[in-house]
């Protein structure tokens, strides 16, 4: 059975994707294109079209179904238009119990704190149902937007990696930061 959170939280609905969000998915892509490059991979033209997405889809729902990753959408409370992503990636089990965490909110969401709520709600859920002990997230040193909302999630910096990922074509440095649960 795949762990498929379906979490509510005032503004937002989270959950897995399914083939029929494939269409809200190229949307958000399509709308969220010159936003959302800075801080990605580059993507080719591919990326924009719905064979993609539906591809995207299915394999978030494989890699939920082994226990590998969850790719989550943040829809709006009527589960229509998606308001942003967030993934928990390359999840660890054995004696790490740890993940990375990667998100991004559409242009259009973006300082409302809806970013925030949906991921409390999120990592609630890895900590929680997952059981997972550790969450990794990083972010480039300019990314300042990310550096704080990691700062008000708890997230602690851990270390600073250089040429670590490559967005946008670049290899960038990144800020390391981590948050653990502290009950387990
Ligand atoms: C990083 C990113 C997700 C941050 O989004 P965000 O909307 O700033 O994050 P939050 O949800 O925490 O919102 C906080 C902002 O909303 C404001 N806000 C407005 N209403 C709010 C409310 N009801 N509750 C909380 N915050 C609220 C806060 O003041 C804050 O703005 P500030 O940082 O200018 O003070 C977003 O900039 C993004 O998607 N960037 C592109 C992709 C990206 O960088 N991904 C991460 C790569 S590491």
């Amino acid at each position: 059975m795949i762990a498929s959170p379906e979490l509510y939280t005032p503004r937002t609905r989270i959950r897995l994707a399914d083939e029929v969000d494939a269409v809200a998915l190229l949307r958000y892509r399509a709308d969220n294109r010159v936003h959302l490059a800075p801080w990605e991979p580059l993507r080719d033209a591919s990326y924009y079209t719905l064979d993609h997405c539906v591809r995207t889809i299915a394999e978030g729902r494989e890699a939920a179904a082994q226990g590998r990753g969850y790719p989550l959408l943040v829809l709006d409370p009527d589960g229509e238009t998606i308001l942003a992503t967030f993934t928990f990636a390359n999840v660890v089990r054995g004696v790490f119990q740890a993940c990375h965490l990667g998100y991004g909110v559409a242009a259009e969401a973006q300082g409302q704190g809806l970013m925030q709520e949906a991921l409390r709600a999120g990592l609630d859920w890895a900590f929680g149902e997952l059981d997972l002990h550790r969450v990794m997230a990083n972010h480039m040193p300019r990314n300042e937007r990310s550096a704080r909302l990691l700062a008000r999630l708890g997230f602690e910096r851990e270390g600073y990696a250089k040429r670590y990922l490559r967005i946008n074509g670049v290899w960038e440095d990144h800020v390391l930061t981590a948050r653990t649960r502290a009950d387990d």
